[in-house]
């Protein structure tokens, strides 16, 4: 189960007490300055370049010895230079001294290549945290991470928190109509289950009935959304395919004004101006990944964590 920090029974506790300090990745900066002022605490902002050959150059110009060190780094899109960044990172700031070395992935890339789904096929998210590990990472923070068993791949203490309740709070703001919080399909219930506690909602999800050999029936599974506003939450958008399939089926059944929410905004392409085209009013997502639609934070969860790490 993902840790909810706004749940104060699923606090985790880990003994530290340093002074503390936030290395800002590239892929996340706002997110690692909103999470440094949540913490009170120095931003590290690194040197960087690339060489002419492409390689890329970091330097931490400050003295980090003895000080618990949060690496903020997603590894959206350019998922290998910053995956990179974030190696070089961490492993900087364990061999420049560092007390404890604290890895906040945000978004943690390749985690849909969890399995070998063709014989011979690399498992990557297993390689990454491999990577991320032996690095100098002492210990990750990740959000709403694509499968949980993702996080066993870990020796190192790892933490999947999620920003469902930060969604369900703005959400709350929308002044929407009688609303629903839909989950795309089963999978994602438990987002939609826990958006939408934060603004008492009902939530469903979407469910496929097979009629007969050719046809398939695809509708909430217990609601009738018909005059009603509905927000579909997933954790990510990436093409945008599931969710404009979604909207179609809403509009259908005579919903009135659809959102699109999630945690992830990977947006690849057009996929927002599809979704919007498709009749999405809007886009809600957080700052995992840095973009337009990133109008929620997860700094307070994930600076709640850290805190909590370190009392
Ligand atoms: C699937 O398991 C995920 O929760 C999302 O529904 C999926 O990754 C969305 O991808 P796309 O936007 O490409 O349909």
């Amino acid at each position: 189960m993902p840790i909810d920090i706004l749940n104060p029974l699923a606090k985790r506790v880990v003994a530290s007490g340093d002074a503390m300090l936030v290395i800002s990745g590239s892929a996340s900066r706002k997110l690692a300055s909103r999470v440094a002022q949540a913490l009170r605490c120095p931003l590290v902002e690194p040197e960087r370049s690339t060489f002419p050959d492409g390689e890329s150059y970091l330097r931490i110009d400050r003295e980090v010895k003895g000080e618990h060190v949060v690496v903020v780094q997603s590894t959206c899109r350019p998922a290998n230079d910053n995956y990179i960044e974030l190696f070089l990172l961490l492993d900087a700031a364990k061999d420049l001294g560092a007390k404890q070395v604290t890895a906040v992935v945000p978004y943690l890339g390749y985690a849909r290549q969890d399995k070998r789904f063709k014989p011979g096929e690399a498992v990557s998210v297993r390689t990454m945290c491999k990577l991320i590990e032996r690095a100098g990472a002492d210990e990750l923070l990740t959000v709403d991470i694509h499968e949980e068993e993702i996080m066993a791949n870990f020796a190192i203490p790892a933490y999947n928190l999620t920003a469902m309740s930060l969604l369900g709070r703005h959400l709350s703001t929308l002044e929407l109509r009688d609303p629903v919080v839909l989950a795309p399909d089963q999978g994602a219930l438990r987002h939609a289950r826990r958006a939408a506690a934060e603004f008492m909602a009902d939530h469903d999800y979407l469910e496929k009935t097979r009629l007969t050999s050719t046809k398939v029936k695809v509708g909430p599974k217990r609601l009738n959304v018909a005059g009603r506003d509905v927000v579909i939450v997933d954790d990510i958008i990436s093409t945008g395919g599931t969710v404009i399939e979604a909207i179609r089926i809403l509009k259908r059944q005579g919903a009135r004004r659809i959102y699109a929410a999630c945690t992830h905004p990977v947006l690849v392409g057009d996929a927002m101006r599809r979704i919007l085209a498709a009749g999405a009013r809007a886009i809600i997502a957080t700052d995992t990944i840095e973009h337009k639609t990133s109008v929620v934070s997860v700094a307070p969860v994930i600076a709640e964590a850290v805190r909590q790490g370190s009392p």
